[in-house]
């Protein structure tokens, strides 16, 4: 008998959130999904899905949620652009701090049984703080985004504490695989597939150098997974520990897809973080999570699904 036998996904037609849709539905979980689709696709979405088209900001989303009641959220609907949250900081706190704490105070309220938040791992961190940056590293998120993931990873500790609804906040690297749109917080492998299948001009920003953890959406899904069969709480990094740069990246995309244009590059945004990458020590430890995929893997099974797209 499962554990749980309703999920919410909450931004469930979009990238990752399909994804966890999919391996719920698998499991023969009745899987209910609340997206605006403003970033997301209709396209992405498991026809088995139970789907309303509907923001995490409506007034109705509350009387929504008491009535499909579910047992377990996976919440992902989010703001998820770190430039956007740049130029326009109060829209991304509106989604990302009120629409998260919604959720947080009304599930708390409806005896939800558990909410597994999607958070973020390189805005999370301090620069400067080792890498790869544990969960031991005290949070200090310096962009809007940064700051309104802390604070809804607050929000869950707080219904924790006040409504006994147990959280688990999954910190991610930069997630990549199929199904990815170019405009995410990570697009990178999403832009260069698209640029290079296309034959047109790929740019690198600034040197190229900077590096990122890159982390499979399969292995993310099976952390998510984790997180709803484990009796844990509280945050989790869910990355590779490893960096690879921009320019790494490029190359091997390069030579899997046969691309012939030279490596060109535009000048980086101020402030680009250099160098990022998560330690999984605790996820192993408390989720019996390890990252399985290798990059060559995964950016063959992404670029795969590019070319059939
Ligand atoms: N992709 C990454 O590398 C990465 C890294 C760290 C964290 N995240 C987080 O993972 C989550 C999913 O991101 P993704 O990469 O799949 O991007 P995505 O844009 O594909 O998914 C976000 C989904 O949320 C929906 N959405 C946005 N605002 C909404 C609202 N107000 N109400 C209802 N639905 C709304 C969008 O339509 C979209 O389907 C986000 O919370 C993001 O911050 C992603």
């Amino acid at each position: 008998m499962p554990k749980y036998k309703t999920a919410l996904v909450t931004g469930g037609a979009g990238f990752i959130g399909s994804h966890i849709v999919d391996a719920l539905i698998r499991r023969r979980i009745k899987v209910y999904v609340v997206d605006d689709l403003s970033t997301g696709n209709k396209k992405n979405l498991n026809p088995n899905a139970h789907f309303t088209k509907m923001s995490i900001l409506n007034p109705q989303f509350p009387k929504y949620l008491k009535r499909i009641k579910p047992d377990i959220v996976f919440h992902l609907a989010a703001q998820v652009n770190l430039r956007c949250s740049v130029e326009d900081p109060p829209g991304d706190a509106r989604i990302n701090v009120m629409g998260s704490l919604t959720i947080a105070h009304e599930c708390g309220k409806l005896g939800v049984k558990k909410v597994v938040y999607t958070s973020t791992g390189g805005p999370m961190y301090p620069e400067g703080a080792r890498i790869p940056y544990s969960e031991k590293t005290p949070p200090g998120p310096i962009s809007p985004y940064g700051i309104s993931k802390r604070s809804a990873e607050m929000y869950f500790n707080y219904a924790y504490h006040v409504h006994g609804m147990p959280y688990v906040a999954l910190r991610y690297a930069n997630v990549y695989g199929p199904r990815q749109n170019a405009k995410g917080e990570a697009g990178v492998i999403s832009i260069f597939a698209e640029q290079m299948l296309k034959g047109a001009p790929t740019m690198i920003t600034g040197t190229g150098k900077q590096t990122r953890d890159f982390v499979y959406v399969d292995d993310v899904v099976r952390a998510n997974m984790a997180a709803m069969n484990r009796s844990v709480v509280g945050e989790f990094n869910i990355g590779t520990a490893k960096q690879t740069s921009i320019n790494t990246i490029f190359r091997k995309m390069k030579k899997i897809i046969g691309y012939q244009l030279p490596e060109r590059h535009v000048p980086s945004c101020p402030g680009e973080v250099m160098r990022s990458a998560l330690s999984y020590k605790k996820a192993q430890k408390f989720l019996g999570w390890e990252p399985k995929v290798k990059l060559e893997d995964g950016l063959k099974k992404t670029i795969k699904w590019y070319q059939k797209k």
